[in-house]
């Protein structure tokens, strides 16, 4: 692995980072133009550049050991430049003068884990750009392009959680964010509570091409009942007359905003044992009526459901594999989350604690 001073040979022009996210509650919302609530991870992307002098990008990513090297008319090789290059094209495409640069990255953000790493690349990627270049870019419009160098350079469609989450959200607050509007709150956690995050260990296998499915689902299912999107659907009960299975995906969706606006519109006033409750009614919701959950994080969470310090648990990110989420008494996240570890790995599972980070 490279040091920065070996990559660069003298201190770097900018060092920028960003952080992953765990969604706390409101689930395949985002591209349904509804509601949800993450939280920044303590874990975070740091992108250093400096401009190339020999007329070529090169970037390096310290947690691959890997390098990338291209012309300033060609396109990077696929892998993490897909990520930066999205990044640099779209600003060329904003009318910004991008020279060639040197980018070097590195991240304690676990890869395929659910916890949006490609998302903290790009904005801590933009974060760069913005003060090496000097351009005005709010952190909304940032998350935006942040966002499209995904869909378009990395050919994932996924909604704006991510980005907006990376971009706006700490590690202290849960962010409200209306995916329509991308009006943004940060809100106290629940008093007395700290959460918990557990890597299930199983990698997402099947998530681009369920996620797509799942997409058209809630596309079809409003395109039935006659709104723009399923944000637009008033009651639950109007869900009822779609044939299945967009019924399910549809109750989902519907059922999942009603949450997210409960635990929000009290302004951070929602008690934990409240929150811990609707946790748990996102994971049934995901697993019963989305049919997004796996085995393995059906049983992590029911382990950590079963504890009297757990207010809740829930798979968190798309599914199909990845991380869960808890909500806990305070003080307990370190010995409850490491618990659930050691049972699940004794019957085989391959789990690990994220957050808190385990002691060593
Ligand atoms: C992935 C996507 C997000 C969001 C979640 C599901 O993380 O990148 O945009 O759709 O899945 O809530």
């Amino acid at each position: 692995m490279k040091s920065p001073n070996e990559f660069f040979g003298a201190a770097p022009e900018v060092h920028t980072w960003a952080p992953g996210r765990v969604n706390l509650l409101g689930e395949h919302t985002d591209y349904n133009d509804g509601y949800m609530l993450p939280i920044a991870t303590p874990q975070r992307t740091d992108v250093l550049a400096d401009r190339s002098s020999d007329g070529r990008f090169h970037f390096y990513s310290a947690t691959l050991d890997e390098t990338a090297e291209f012309g300033a008319d060609e396109s990077s090789p696929d892998g993490f430049a897909r990520y930066i290059e999205g990044c640099i094209r779209l600003m060329q495409a904003r009318g910004v003068q991008v020279p060639p640069l040197k980018v070097y990255v590195r991240s304690n953000l676990a890869l395929g884990t659910g916890l949006s790493s490609s998302a903290a690349l790009e904005v801590a990627t933009l974060r760069a750009l913005r003060t090496m270049l000097k351009v005005d870019l709010d952190g909304v419009t940032l998350a935006q392009i942040a966002q499209q160098a995904e869909i378009q350079y990395a050919g994932v469609n996924c909604g704006i959680m991510d980005q907006m989450a990376s971009s706006l959200a700490d590690t202290e607050h849960m962010l409200f964010l209306d995916a329509r509007t991308l009006d943004a709150r940060l809100l106290p956690l629940p008093v007395g509570a700290e959460i918990i995050v557990i890597d299930s260990g199983v990698p997402r296998k099947l998530a681009a091409s369920k996620y797509n499915e799942r997409r058209s689902e809630c596309e079809a299912a409003a395109g039935m009942l006659g709104v723009p999107s399923l944000r637009d659907v008033g009651r639950l009960a109007d869900v009822e007359k779609l044939p299945s299975p967009l019924r399910e995906r549809a109750r989902h969706v519907v059922s999942e905003n009603l949450r997210v606006l409960e635990a929000a519109d009290s302004g951070g006033a929602i008690s934990a044992g409240r929150f811990g409750e609707l946790m748990n009614d996102s994971h049934a919701s995901l697993r019963d009526d989305y049919e997004v959950s796996i085995r393995e994080l059906d049983e992590l969470t029911e382990v950590l459901r079963k504890h009297p310090d757990v207010y809740g648990a829930r798979l968190t990110g798309a599914g199909f594999g990845g991380a869960c989420v808890a909500l806990c008494k305070t003080g307990a996240a370190q010995t409850v989350g490491q618990m659930a570890v050691n049972r699940v790995n004794a019957g085989g599972a391959n789990a690990r604690l994220l957050i808190p980070a385990p002691q060593r």
